[in-house]
């Protein structure tokens, strides 16, 4: 049977690489049915608002989307279309693998971060204090985490070890400062770690010391579960462990929704060149076709991917290569069949 999914091409490379992203899936003969939705400034120019109805009508009925970057537009005082989808749909676990595909700066790199996406300081209780005659004397940022979040996105963490026989979860914090805010993601995270002992180990690593480590031995990290601002920053550090952003894919998950998403952005400097990586958005269709029960599809995806890359040398500029995003979308279908 076939199941439903939203197609959001979405803007600058967004419709690029996901037409990519769709013929390759296409090719693998992948069992969705595409309900295409405008989003981000294609939406704005379509029906007059980054996020239309009939896009969040379409998730509320398929449940299920990929996703092309969005581009915020700037002025008009709209709001990161990105982040209102987040909150639409409680898509509470940003979940961002870092795997070695091409040999890099490092090889066998294998990290899986689980970052916290609607709480911390992204929650944005900002606002300036005065001091004599000037209004903005002090900027005032207040986060929040809650201790439900905390635990939701702790067991959320331990529960993907479990299913995917990853051993070991890091817990990243900045518990000797910001005592309450991430003391509390800290505790929830050690009271879930004891339903798991015995089966996942729970570690923990103040942020600053964990960015060097990443950086000096990534080896001994095997997943990472972080508040919402050092997952942003962490997960770019570990996607320029593997390559960078054409090779990072992300997926947002909630209770009953799922989104599945490049980490890159919208990238208007190379946008209609033919050039793009689709790379990013395909591994997040790898992540999309194991959510839906077909990891062998999935695992069919990534070895033409790796043989693409390894064997027919076949990259974009991104990567050093010259190949266009047409001629590498080719040469993976020609290793799928
Ligand atoms: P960006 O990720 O679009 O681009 C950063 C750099 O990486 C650029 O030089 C770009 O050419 C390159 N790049 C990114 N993806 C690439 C790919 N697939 N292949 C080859 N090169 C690639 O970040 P930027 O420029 O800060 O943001 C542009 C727009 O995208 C903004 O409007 C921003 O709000 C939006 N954005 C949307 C995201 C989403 O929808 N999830 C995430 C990040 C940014
Ligand atoms: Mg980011």
């Amino acid at each position: 049977a076939l199941i439903p999914a939203t197609l959001i091409p979405g803007d600058g490379i967004g419709p690029e690489v996901v037409n990519a992203a769709v013929a390759v899936l296409d090719a693998l003969k992948a069992p969705f049915e595409w309900d295409m939705q405008l989003a981000g400034v294609a939406g704005l120019q379509a029906k007059g608002d980054p996020l239309p109805e009939d896009l969040l009508a379409s998730i509320r009925r398929t449940g299920l989307a990929l996703k092309g970057p969005l581009t915020t537009p700037i002025g008009g005082g709209f709001r990161s279309a990105n982040v209102r989808l987040r909150e639409a749909f409680s898509l509470y676990a940003n979940v961002r693998p870092a795997r070695t595909i091409v040999p890099g700066r490092y090889e066998n790199i294998d990290i899986v971060l689980i970052r916290e996406n609607l709480e911390g300081f992204y929650v944005a209780h900002e606002h300036y204090l005065p001091i004599g005659d000037d209004p903005r004397a002090v900027a005032i940022s207040a986060g929040a985490n809650t201790r439900e979040g905390s635990r939701r996105i702790a067991r959320y963490a331990f529960e993907y070890a479990l299913k995917h026989n990853r051993k070991k979860i890091t817990v990243v914090h900045k518990a000797n400062v910001l005592k309450i805010l991430t003391g509390l993601f800290l505790e929830e995270a050690r009271n879930v770690a004891r339903e798991y002992e015995g089966r996942v180990q729970l570690d923990d690593r103040i942020v600053d010391a964990c960015a060097m480590q990443l950086v000096l031995n990534p080896w001994q990290f095997d997943m990472l579960l972080c508040t919402n601002l050092f997952g942003d920053i962490l997960s770019d550090e570990i996607a320029g462990l593997v390559g960078g952003l054409g090779l990072a894919p992300g997926a947002n998950i909630g209770k009953d929704v799922a989104i599945f998403e490049a980490v890159h952005g919208s990238a208007p400097d190379i946008a209609g060149r033919g050039i793009a990586n689709p790379l990013s958005l395909l591994l997040a269709s790898g992540l999309m076709l194991d959510h839906v029960g077909e990891p062998e599809m999935g695992d069919r995806l990534r070895k033409a991917i790796h043989l693409t890359l390894n064997e027919d040398n076949i990259k974009t500029p991104d990567l050093g290569g010259k190949a266009s995003t047409r001629d590498l979308t080719q040469a993976l279908i020609q290793r799928l069949a």
